[in-house]
This record gives structure tokens, C-alpha cells and sequence, in this order.
């Protein structure tokens, strides 16, 4: 057996596919989450993929006291992955204290902890929104931060600084800064998925719903944007390739010898597509029909960002590799799964 690893947010959409592969690679996981934007059969799903069920704690991260209790029953916590957040762009903007109480205390929490504890390090879920839009494509991790265009956006650079200044102060832990491009699909046991709450916000989750009869149509957000089908341009990535890339982002944070205290990756494909290129490789894929409209363009949405995961790809060796018509159908598989309402 592997290090112990705390999984915060652990049942939810990326933090669930995640504890998956660390549970593949041997890694032993502690999930906490507080159900807020997830349900406990996620562990169940877990478990039946992996044929081992992970310790759950149910609570809040912005709690220290729940998580010193955490720490003094599951003692030997040697690395935490950290995906408890709000995440819904629009939400952030009308409720901008909830983001940054609950996305900057958790993180603050943790990362005080981590010394006391004997944590060695955080790999934390930043997101290519910090690029804002980028001044040309593929982006790489050197590429300028640009001010947020959300409170959600906001709350990633603030962390990323937080993180920083934490390490430049001598605090004895390592960190490894993922910067996601956009995450799609679901596991290919359609036992885990992404369970959105409410009308989706996010493309694929709105597209499959629309395929199954959910929603009406999938309105196109723009068609006059620079781009060869004048739709938005996006590195959507497999959710398992993204899990996989924190099971190689731990194992060198904790067992490389010479890496430095902080590390920024992208994590992307390094391929763009269009909205509508998306509904056509949905469509290839899954042999159904995706009814959609043109509407006007979305406020805030970038016209065109991709991944430059070179870095990734020869420090980390890892690569997405997983097709995205087989994305496309995992997604479909997982959709038919959920119930209709
Ligand atoms: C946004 C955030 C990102 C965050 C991610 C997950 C920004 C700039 N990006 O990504 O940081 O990590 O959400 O929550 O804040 N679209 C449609 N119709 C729809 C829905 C979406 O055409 O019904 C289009 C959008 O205009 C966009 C693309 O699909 O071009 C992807 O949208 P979405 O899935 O919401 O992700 P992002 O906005 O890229």
C-alpha cells in the first residue's frame, strides 16, 4: 500500500474519478466533502469500480475543527488533493462571498494544517481561466495571468498566490499547481459521472441532456466569433486523463527528491474544438441527434483557448489520451444512467 492521500471534495465530479485512479495506483484515500454539489452513493460507485471502499468524512473544509478531528482519526495523511470549491461561474457573480469564503478558507485551512500534521504536500485544481483570453494559442504555463472576469476565476489566482507565498515562506510542503482546460466525459463503468445540479451550465452535460430528450434544444453561444466556424474554441479533456494526471502529479510531489517546492501544469489535450465540432463528434459518436439553435454570444465566454501540455507531457509524462468520440460516449452512457429528472 501506497501513501495515504486526502481527497477534499472526493465525491464530486473530478475529485470522485480521481480517488478511482489513486486507488488503482495502491494510494490509500481519505475523502472529505460536504454533499453540497455531490451524494454519498458516489462512494458506493467507487467501490464498485475499484473493489476498495475509501474512508469518508462527511464536512466542511472551512472548519478547522472538522478537519483537525479528520486528521487525529486518519492519522499518516502524507499528500491532499484539494477539489472542494463552488464552481459555477454565473453563481459567483451573485454570490461572490460565498466563492471566496468557501474557496479561500478551505484551501487557508488546509494548507495551515498540512505542517502540523506531517503533510507533505497539496496538489491543488487551479483552471486556464487564469490566462483569461489568451494573446495567442496554444497556451504554456508561462503565458501572463490576466485580471479574473469572475469572482470564481478570481478565487483560482488568489489561491495560486496564497499557495506561493505559503512556500516562499519556508512552510516545510511542496505544491503542484494544475491549471485544467475543460473537463468533460465520465468513467467507462458509467458508475461515476458528473451529476449537475439544476439546468447545466456547462456545455456537455446541457448537449447530453438535450440528446436525451431533458432539454428541448442546445442553444449555440455564438457564431461570430474569430474562429474557422465562428463558435468558441475549447481543450475539452477526458475526465479519466485529468484523474490520472493527479495520481503522477502526487507520486512526484511525494517521492521526487529534486523537484521544487511549487510546479505549474497545464492539463489539456492541446487540440482545440468548437462548440460545433463537439456536437458533431457527439452525433459520430453516439449515432443521436443533438437538436440545437445559434443564440447570442454568452457574457464573459472567451472566444478561443487552448492547451500547450508540453510540460506536462515530458515532466510529468503524462498525456490525454483518450479520443474524444470515446469521451463523447462515455458521457452518453453515463447520461443514460441518471434518471430523467
Ligand atoms: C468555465 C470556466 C472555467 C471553469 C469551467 C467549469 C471561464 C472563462 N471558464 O469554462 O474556468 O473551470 O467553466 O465550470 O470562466 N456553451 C454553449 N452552450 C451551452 C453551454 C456552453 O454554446 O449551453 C459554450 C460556451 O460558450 C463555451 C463552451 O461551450 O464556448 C464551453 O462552455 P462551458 O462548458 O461552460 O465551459 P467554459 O465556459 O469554457
Amino acid at each position: 500500500m501506497k501513501d495515504k492521500i486526502l481527497v477534499t471534495g472526493g465525491t464530486g465530479y473530478i475529485g470522485s474519478h480521481t480517488t478511482v485512479e489513486l486507488q488503482k495506483a495502491g494510494y490509500e484515500v481519505v475523502i472529505i466533502d460536504n454533499l453540497s454539489n455531490s451524494n454519498r452513493e458516489v462512494i458506493d460507485g467507487i467501490e464498485a469500480i475499484t473493489g476498495v471502499r475509501p474512508d469518508f468524512v462527511e464536512g466542511d473544509c472551512t472548519d478547522i475543527p472538522t478537519l483537525r478531528k479528520l486528521f487525529e482519526e486518519h492519522p499518516g495523511i502524507k499528500g491532499i488533493i484539494n477539489f472542494a470549491a463552488s464552481k459555477a461561474v454565473g453563481e459567483s457573480v451573485h454570490k461572490p462571498l460565498l466563492y471566496y469564503r468557501n474557496n479561500l478558507n478551505t484551501l487557508i485551512n488546509l494548507l495551515d494544517l498540512m505542517p502540523e500534521y506531517g503533510v507533505k504536500g497539496i496538489v491543488f485544481s487551479s483552471s486556464c481561466t487564469v490566462y483569461g483570453e489568451p494573446d495567442s494559442n496554444p497556451i504554456d504555463e508561462t503565458a501572463p495571468i490576466k485580471d479574473p472576469t469572475s469572482p470564481y476565476g478570481n478565487t483560482k489566482q488568489i489561491s495560486e498566490e496564497i499557495i506561493k507565498d505559503y512556500v516562499a515562506s519556508g512552510a516545510p510542503i511542496k505544491s503542484i499547481l494544475l491549471r485544467y482546460f475543460n473537463p468533460i466525459g465520465a468513467h467507462e463503468s458509467a458508475l461515476i459521472g458528473e451529476l449537475p445540479v439544476g439546468v447545466p451550465q456547462n456545455l456537455v452535460p446541457y448537449l447530453t441532456q438535450t440528446a436525451a430528450g431533458i432539454r428541448k434544444e442546445l442553444t449555440v453561444f455564438g457564431n461570430d466569433y474569430n474562429t474557422p466556424d465562428g463558435s468558441c474554441i475549447r481543450d475539452y479533456i477526458d475526465v479519466v486523463d485529468l484523474a490520472r494526471a493527479h495520481v503522477v502529479a502526487m507520486t512526484r510531489m511525494l517521492d521526487g527528491k529534486d523537484t521544487d517546492a511549487i510546479e505549474i501544469f497545464n492539463l489539456g489535450t492541446g487540440r482545440g474544438l468548437s462548440v460545433l465540432e463537439l456536437i458533431d463528434s457527439f452525433e459520430r459518436a453516439t449515432g443521436v441527434k443533438v437538436p440545437h439553435k445559434i443564440g447570442p454570444r454568452r457574457e464573459g465566454d472567451i472566444e478561443k483557448i487552448w492547451a500547450d501540455p508540453k510540460k506536462a507531457n515530458e515532466v510529468l509524462g503524462w498525456k490525454a489520451e483518450v479520443p474524444i468520440d470515446e469521451t463523447m460516449r462515455k458521457a452518453w452512457a453515463w447520461q443514460q444512467r441518471l434518471p430523467k429528472n
